[in-house]
């Protein structure tokens, strides 16, 4: 059974899909939840289905704490769903295509530092852009740029606030984001 860890840094909405996703899979497992903030949501979510967490400082993400713990679980996948800090070096150099993250649109646009959530929706809207979507893609150095896995568009002519664009982007997240896990496992 392949091993997967979530960082997530807020509600957790992505990480419980993928949690009762591979509840009943053989391909995988969700062993460990990664948190920088102590009132994240993602906490009740992962004490409710049982799953071990970490809350972490800013500073344990950067001097090695963190890649300590990972490396206790030695995960086969590591995925960002949510997460807002920089992911740090050190883990990306030991688990080199291991990790991935979600981005709530089409990058290359709407990406980079400080882009995240209802920010990325709320420029997507003042863009008059006639379509968003979602990317998964491989975490590197650079925020947002690492090699592209999959990306599903949705039209949000008719949305008129941040809100409903929110809504259908969401949705997609909640429906690709899982079985995408699932694939790459299997070809791990
Ligand atoms: C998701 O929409 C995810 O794509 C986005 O944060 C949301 C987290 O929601 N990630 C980013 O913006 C990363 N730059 P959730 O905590 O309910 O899963």
């Amino acid at each position: 059974m392949k091993k997967i860890v979530i960082f997530a840094s807020g509600s957790g909405s992505n990480a419980e899909q993928i949690i009762l996703h591979f509840k009943n899979s053989n391909q995988g497992n969700v062993v460990g939840i990664f948190t920088n903030n102590l009132h994240a949501k993602v906490l009740d979510r992962a004490k409710n289905h049982n799953i071990p967490f970490e809350i972490f400082s800013r500073e344990e993400l950067i001097d090695g704490s963190v890649l300590q713990k990972v490396e206790e679980i030695n995960p086969d996948l590591i995925v960002l769903a949510g997460f807002l800090l920089k992911f740090p070096s050190d883990i990306i150099a030991k688990y080199p295509d291991k990790i991935i993250n979600i981005h709530p649109a089409l990058l290359p646009k709407f990406g980079g530092k400080g882009m995240y959530g209802m920010r990325v929706h709320q420029a997507v809207l003042d863009q008059k852009e006639k379509e968003t979507g979602i990317t998964i893609h491989y975490v590197n150095e650079h925020y947002d740029e690492g090699g592209i896995v999959f990306q599903k568009s949705v039209s949000v002519e008719d949305c008129k606030t941040p809100d409903e664009i929110a809504f259908k982007v969401h949705s997609l997240e909640y429906r690709y984001f899982p079985q995408v896990i699932e694939q790459l496992l299997m070809s791990k």
